[in-house]
């Protein structure tokens, strides 16, 4: 048996309750989606006119929602009356790092998950199949659990529940692709209906032997468990980048030797600026914070060493930059290209960008920063400091300003640091820019994308990631 699902109601329009709704929607024309947010100018750009308004960027996402929007899928910030009608509620908001209190800077905060909890028992109606989509502590369905069958006892049982947990594993700047063509989709729950009803769902579009079932504590931990590998990956990749820099050996040639061994992969071995994105550290923290509470130290540290590494690289690759430019970088200008946490996305949550900026405005760089997804008022939250618009030309020490083109960008700046791999900065002309730059000019690759060649022949000096021999 399964249960009729008709309404589904998603609570969170974020970077994931956004996109995985939309796909849904798409997918399965016989469901009516409502996604509900309290944020009401998130919502407000969701439903906006012009696509290029949408507050996420994802390539392939704005013709969806094109598609869908008014049809079968809706955004409001209705959220009363959404739970009320659903068949199927899906929790899909942030579970940051919790910020004070017990386990303050490793475990996540809850609160977000517990209020929708919380509207869920008071709103609902009938039999309501919820869904954590969110990234969470093993054993959460146990706190929302003990909320919800509390409201099944109180209210002469005309209210029923479920509970799933059925984490997402889509990656910003590809998720309309990883949502419609999975790897897999992990769904664990203890009562098997509920489980057939979700799968029934996906089995709309995803092959059935990719629908994989599990108990619920097996899928809370294997999501952070999958982001806890990826993650180590990089800081391994990023830790031989330092070696290689010191030996002369190349962490492009290691990455092909080594990835060529069909038992590493050569995915996820790209030496970069360090990993960023709302969610590695976090869920890493999360785990070393869950192995501390059980009581495993060493489990707790191997797996902290992770976020240590990369926030070690990130500092790195900023003093590095300082030590070339004659070990000042005061009053210089510097162009950053890309600000976020990788290509493909608006998003800018934990970018090494951020890290990088920091530490060089405070010794005193005066940065041009551009990026053609992310918002300049963003970057001023990242960087707690003005835009200065008006004065583009006369900045001080310590001031930055933002530029859309790469080319004004690069007029008498003394190096150009390129920290997030866009197409665009794969095409840059080369012969241009060693023009407007002041000299001796500098390029410092953080992402391997530029022509090593080609800027050295222009006279420029050249530094990339991981290369002992640039
Ligand atoms: P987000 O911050 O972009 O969106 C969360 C939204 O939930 C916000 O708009 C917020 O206003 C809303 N919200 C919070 N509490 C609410 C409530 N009680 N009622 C209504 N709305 C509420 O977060 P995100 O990036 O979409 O991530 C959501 C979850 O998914 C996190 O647990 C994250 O770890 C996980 N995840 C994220 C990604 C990713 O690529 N961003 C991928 C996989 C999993
Ligand atoms: C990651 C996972 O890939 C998703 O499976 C997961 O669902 C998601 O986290 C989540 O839980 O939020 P995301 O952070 O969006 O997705 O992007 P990734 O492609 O994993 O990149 C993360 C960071 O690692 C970026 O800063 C990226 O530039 C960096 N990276 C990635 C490298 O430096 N090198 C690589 O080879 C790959």
């Amino acid at each position: 048996m399964i249960y009729k699902i008709k309404n589904i109601c998603c609570i969170g329009a974020g970077y994931v309750g956004g996109p995985t709704m939309a796909v849904i929607a798409d997918k399965c024309p016989h469901l009516n989606v409502e996604v509900v947010d309290l944020n009401e100018e998130r919502i407000k750009k969701w439903n906006s006119k012009d696509l290029n308004k949408l507050p996420v960027y994802e390539p392939g996402l704005a013709e969806i929602i094109q598609k869908c929007r008014n049809t079968n899928l809706n955004f409001s910030s209705l959220v009363e009356e959404k739970i009320k009608n659903a068949d199927m509620v899906f929790i899909s908001v942030n579970t940051p790092t919790k910020k004070k209190g017990l386990g303050a800077g490793k475990a996540s905060d809850l609160k977000w998950v517990e209020a929708c909890a919380r509207q869920v028992a008071r709103f609902s109606e009938g039999h309501t199949i919820v869904v954590e989509k969110s990234t969470l502590p093993v054993r959460t369905a146990e706190v929302i659990k003990s909320i919800l069958k509390t409201a099944e006892r109180s209210q002469l049982s005309c209210k029923t529940f479920d509970i799933l947990s059925n984490p997402e594993f889509l990656a910003e700047g590809t998720a309309i692709n990883d949502l419609i063509n999975p790897d897999r989709v992990l769904i664990g729950g203890e009562k098997q209906e509920a489980i057939d009803s979700l799968a029934a769902i996906y089995s709309e579009w995803v092959p059935k032997n990719k629908i994989l079932e599990t108990n619920i504590w097996s899928s809370e931990l294997a999501k952070l468990t999958a982001n806890a590998f990826l993650a180590q990956r990089i800081s391994s990749i990023n830790s031989i980048s330092a070696l290689c820099e010191a030996t002369g050996a190349d962490v492009r040639e290691v990455a092909r030797a080594i990835g060529s061994d069909n038992r590493i992969g050569s995915k996820f071995l790209d030496s970069g600026p360090g990993f960023g994105g709302s969610c590695f550290k976090k869920d890493i923290l999360n785990l070393v914070y869950l192995s501390e509470y059980f009581g495993l130290p060493e489990v707790a540290s191997f797996w902290e060493a992770v976020v240590n590494l990369n926030k070690w690289h990130q500092h790195r690759i900023s003093k590095l930059i300082v030590k070339k430019l004659f070990g000042t970088v005061s009053g210089k200008k510097i162009s950053i290209l890309g600000f976020a946490f990788k290509s493909n996305t608006n998003d800018t949550r934990e970018s090494a960008a951020i890290t990088i900026c920091k530490d060089l405005l405070e010794e005193g760089a005066i940065l041009n920063i551009c990026d053609p997804k992310v918002e300049a008022y963003q970057i001023e939250q990242d960087l707690g400091i003005k835009n200065n618009e008006k004065n583009k030309i006369s900045l001080k020490e310590g001031e930055w300003s933002f530029h859309q083109n790469i080319y004004d960008a690069t007029v008498g700046t003394d190096a150009v640091i390129v920290l997030t791999e866009w197409t665009e900065y794969r095409k840059i002309n080369w012969k241009k820019v060693s023009k407007i730059m002041r000299n001796p000019a500098w390029v410092f690759d953080a992402r391997s994308i530029t022509n090593k060649k080609e800027i050295k022949k222009e006279g420029i000096n050249f530094w990339r990631i991981g290369d002992g021999l640039s």
